[in-house]
């Protein structure tokens, strides 16, 4: 498998081909998810969720994202790897912002970094990828800024939001992002911002007339059982695959049955 590219991305939009990405936080996982062939592999700041069990994604650090990027680097040979930009890292000043990507990306080996945000982001993502930092846009649901949206609502409900978020998700596009991602969106909005725009368009509960789709592996492999939104199938019972293992190991412990004999030195 060759290593995906941005312009691969772009190529796959224009031949109708859907894109397909992860998260992962780690080594092990990334290593897993990569070789199956997924096209990009995202380091979401929900791993201050479901690595570290914050209720928001505003906690995490630059450190911490640094931390968890170069794990999935180093464990990926053929997807994207886009990081984000953590809250805090991106939004004090541009000068701030600059100094906070050319650390993610010289620390982590990443490809891509990915913002969220609309209008107030334009001239910062216009110097960053002038500079040569692939930039991915995030719209609709955007996490980090929870406290101002007032929850984990669906977004661009209102003929005013719709607008608002296509003209910032064109913007984007002129900024130079390379790909955008729509969180929790109508699919009738995603669809029309995917057909206006050239760059892909990823959707992770903004149905399926969008580019490609996104989801938090541990979600979607059936690791985290209390968080069930509508936008999430479960593709595995990962959750109780492992509790049936270690239920197993400690049964065998208990017995004496392992270690066996040719388990032992
Ligand atoms: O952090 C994350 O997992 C994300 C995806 C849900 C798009 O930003
Ligand atoms: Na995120």
């Amino acid at each position: 498998l060759k290593k995906i590219t941005t312009l691969r991305l772009s190529a796959m939009k224009q031949e109708g081909k859907k894109i397909t990405m992860l998260t992962a936080y780690d080594y092990t996982m990334a290593r897993l998810i990569d070789s199956v062939g997924v096209d990009i592999l995202l380091v979401g700041d929900s791993a201050a969720n479901v690595m570290a069990g914050h209720s928001t994604t505003l906690p995490i650090t630059l450190e911490q994202m640094i931390y968890h990027g170069a794990s999935v680097v180093r464990a990926t040979e053929h997807a994207l790897v886009v990081v984000d930009m953590p809250f805090g890292s991106y939004q004090v000043s541009d000068e701030v912002a600059l100094s906070s990507a050319v650390r993610l990306m010289k620390e982590t080996g990443c490809d891509a970094l990915k913002l969220e945000g609309g209008a107030i982001l334009y001239p910062l993502i216009k110097r960053l990828t002038t500079l040569g930092i692939p930039v991915m846009g995030h719209l609709g649901l955007t996490p980090q800024s929870v406290h101002q949206l007032g929850g984990y609502h669906l977004q661009g409900k209102s003929e005013e939001d719709a607008l608002r978020l296509e003209q910032e998700a064109l913007g984007l596009e002129e900024a130079g992002c390379f790909a955008l991602v729509l969180e929790k969106v109508p699919a009738t909005l995603a669809e029309r911002v995917a057909k206006r725009l050239h760059i892909p368009v990823i959707g992770i509960g903004a149905g399926s007339g969008v580019d490609g789709q996104v989801l938090v592996s541990q979600d979607m492999l059936g690791m985290e059982e209390s968080f069930s939104p509508k936008f999430l199938r479960r593709f595995g019972q990962v959750g109780s695959a492992i509790r049936t293992a270690v239920g197993d190991y400690i049964e065998a412990v208990r017995d004496g049955s392992f270690p066996s004999e040719s388990e032992s030195y």
